[in-house]
């Protein structure tokens, strides 16, 4: 969908450029509205190429936000806002409101965080062309299935929501007061059921939508998942920002990177609000993590604001930050804990070895 960049000249508003994007299936269209007159918008604010290096960078991050908008999109077909600005499906409203059971206002934050991925990937792509660097496609690998549940469209997918492992071990880490994970420090999960096995995260089709349980433990599952999505991205900026050259990238990365962090934090407060209950139809356990043996400052759900940390070396103070970001290897490390996640399960070895690629070069980037 590239060759839209070079031939659009006429709308300009941002929404009638998602309208235009989302349109087509959620694939990865460029709309017009970040040009205007014909003309890349960077192009006047900016001449010269990237760097090699800064490049690298930023076609790995348009490739994790392609993988970030496919996700959302499937959460915001079943549970989210179905509108102009985030097209495609028609709702659950059995799963949508299991999903309210943790914010009345879920379907919004769903809608919102969708359309955020969507010009996230969209923007950089489009940043890319205009400084004459190849954007992102990963058009092709969009090969597996979308649930059969009613409300989903049935299209081909990059990831796949119905056989998760979540990792929700940022929870206790971002509650620890005396560890870090750039320190080589491990955390235990919040949810250990969740580590242990295959879990939807959206209903597979429309038996999943009971018993009632069942159904609020998948909805339970997506609430703990939006997080570790988007705490993934709140680390991922700051590491990879660390190696960018041109303050321009810098501006974008740290631009974007803090949207990931807002999303991430009303996610983390969302799962807090979790019931507590054993899924009737495979044992999956979401413990009370206000009450024994959880609870305390590692687990209570209302702290809710990162804990201050060791950070750099242990002879400074803790500092409430953002953790991990070391920067070696972090777009690997990225990819890695998306795999473990089974996001990408079905998916096709050449899939993983561009993937791994982009990986590569991003990690390869040097500053200067
Ligand atoms: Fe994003
Ligand atoms: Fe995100």
């Amino acid at each position: 969908m590239e060759h839209n960049v070079k031939q659009s000249k006429s709308t300009t508003s941002r929404r009638s450029f998602l309208r235009g994007g989302l349109a087509v299936g959620g694939a990865g269209a460029i709309g017009a509205g970040l040009f205007s007159n014909g003309l890349p918008a960077f192009a006047e604010a900016e001449s010269g190429g990237l760097t090699k290096g800064d490049a690298a960078i930023l076609r790995f991050l348009s490739a994790a936000e392609i993988l970030e908008t496919d996700l959302w999109q499937q959460y915001n077909e079943l549970g989210g806002i179905q509108d102009s600005e985030v097209p495609g499906g028609s709702g659950s409203k059995a799963y949508t409101d299991a999903l309210k059971v943790l914010d009345g206002d879920m379907d919004q934050y769903i809608h919102d965080n969708t359309e955020d991925e969507f010009t996230h990937f969209t923007f950089i792509n489009a940043y890319l062309v205009a400084k004459g660097a190849d954007p992102v496609n990963l058009d092709k690998f969009r090969t597996l299935p979308s649930s059969k549940a009613t409300g989903a469209q049935n299209i081909g997918r990059l990831t796949n929501l119905m056989r998760l492992t979540v990792d929700t071990s940022w929870w206790t880490r971002y509650r620890s007061r005396t560890k870090n994970p750039d320190f080589g420090d491990t955390f235990p999960p919040a949810v250990p059921g969740l580590l242990k096995g295959q879990f939807p995260a959206i209903p597979r089709n429309d038996n999943d939508l009971s018993p009632k349980d069942h159904l609020q433990a998948i909805a339970n599952t997506a609430g703990f998942h939006f997080a570790f999505i988007e705490q993934g991205g709140t680390s991922l900026y700051p590491s990879l920002a660390q190696r960018v050259t041109h303050p321009q990238i810098l501006r974008i990365l740290l631009s974007i990177g803090p949207t990931e962090t807002q999303h991430f934090q009303t996610w983390q407060d969302k799962a807090g609000n979790a019931p507590a209950l054993t899924d009737p139809t495979n044992g999956l356990v979401f413990p009370d993590l206000n009450a024994p043996p959880f609870g305390g400052e590692d687990f209570q759900t209302n702290l809710i604001m990162p804990e201050p940390t060791i950070f750099l070396s242990r002879k400074f103070p803790v500092v409430s930050i953002i953790r991990p970001t070391e920067t070696r290897g972090a777009a690997m490390g990225a990819l890695k804990a998306l795999t473990a996640d089974g996001l990408f399960i079905g998916q096709s070895p050449e899939f993983f070895k561009v993937l791994r690629e982009l990986a590569e070069q991003a990690d390869a980037a040097r500053h200067g």
